[in-house]
């Protein structure tokens, strides 16, 4: 199983069908923009203070976890700027030479958005500074001793960067970033206002008590209230009158196997191995795998994020262990034997396993 195949997936789903309904979905100006406080703030004070000096604002870096607004907020920037947007991806420049192409073509105070820059080639990289600092880029012509590198001036822009792994990121190319961006998971009351707002422009009724169900499940990500909210949509037209109530709500999220809090499946057969067959552990890895039946890496990969994100799992050198609150969880009595969660979260180990 891979995390794609997941309702509860963070990132976008592949078919392409999801990213029509979410364009449709996207908050076009800042004051749409739900929950981010302080980046909102800040943002506004950047692009506000642009404007009056009539000058392009500072290179933007927006940085967080999948479907959590970046993209969003790229396109609500050169709509406050009231510049055009032109978008481009890290893993689309392979050569310098196809971001001399790009930036050579930019009008005067056009927004760049570079989505996952993290995957920028390292020549592309190099005269990306260049670029971000003095609005010019040499662009090599010819091989060997004969080369020369002819100067070209390029309009001044502003790019906005996404990346969901910052700290992938080179130092010389964060610094050049005048604002960065740090995007955190939101709140279930901001949820809930997202997916009031986007049960509106589906045109799907629903109720402030099923709204806040669907919060608490969506894992803090906007895409995944989005994506909940639809299936329960579905599921409201077909076994009731179309209004999402509470109780509407969470018949459908324990049909689709989306618990409380969010977690689906495979991730209550991970706890409940852990809980049931292991006591709470600790247990290697790729014991606790084989006992629900997937490979490590899935477990590892795609369920322990959460769940210790959540506090129901804790990755130790000695093994996955339980933490009191999985035993509440799933609805279970931990044994007295089970292993002390705060001594062994002394040693807990997250360097290196954490995706982020
Ligand atoms: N603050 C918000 N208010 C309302 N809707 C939001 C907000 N943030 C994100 N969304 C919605 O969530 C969906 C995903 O957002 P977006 O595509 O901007 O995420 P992303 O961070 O670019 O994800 P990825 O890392 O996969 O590119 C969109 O449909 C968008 O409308
Ligand atoms: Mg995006």
């Amino acid at each position: 199983m891979t995390d794609h195949d997941r309702l509860v997936s963070a990132e976008a789903g592949a078919d392409g069908e999801e990213r029509v309904i979410e364009a449709a979905l996207r908050p076009k100006r800042l004051d749409e923009f739900i929950g981010q406080h302080r980046v909102r703030e800040q943002l506004s004070l950047v692009l506000h203070s642009a404007l009056r000096r009539g000058r392009p604002p500072d290179h933007v870096l927006l940085s967080g976890g999948p479907g959590l607004g970046k993209t969003t907020l790229a396109m609500i920037i050169a709509a406050e700027l009231g510049k055009p947007l032109r978008v481009s991806s890290g893993p689309a420049i392979e050569r310098a030479g196809d971001l001399a192409a790009v930036l050579s073509t930019l009008s005067e105070g056009e927004v760049l958005f570079l989505d996952e820059i993290h995957r920028m080639a390292r020549p592309a990289e190099e005269m990306l500074y260049m670029a971000m600092e003095d609005f010019r880029v040499d662009v090599v012509v010819g091989k060997g001793p004969g080369a020369t590198a002819i100067p070209l001036d390029i309009a001044p822009f502003t790019l906005v960067g996404a990346t969901t792994r910052a700290g992938m990121l080179p130092g010389p190319l964060r610094d050049r970033f005048g604002f960065v961006a740090h995007m955190d998971f939101y709140e279930p009351a901001e949820l809930e206002v997202i997916i009031r707002r986007s049960a509106r422009l589906l045109d799907v009724r629903i109720e402030d008590e099923g709204a806040a169900e669907i919060a608490g499940r969506s894992r803090g990500t906007p895409r995944i209230a989005n994506r909940l909210l639809r299936r329960v949509r579905d599921y409201a037209e077909v076994r009731a009158d179309g209004v999402i109530t509470r109780d509407l709500a969470r018949a459908a999220l324990t049909l689709y196997e989306v618990d409380e809090r969010g977690l689906d499946r495979l991730d209550r057969a991970v706890l409940r191995s852990l809980l049931r067959k292991f006591g709470g552990g600790p247990v290697g890895l790729s014991t606790l795998a084989v006992s629900v039946g997937e490979e490590p890496e899935t477990v590892e990969v795609v369920a322990e994020p959460f769940l210790v994100r959540q506090g129901l799992l804790a990755r130790t050198p000695r093994g996955r262990i339980a933490t009191p609150a999985a035993w509440r969880h799933m609805g279970l009595t931990p044994p007295p034997s089970a292993p002390m969660a705060d001594t062994l979260f002394a040693l807990e180990d997250d360097q290196g396993d954490d995706p982020e």
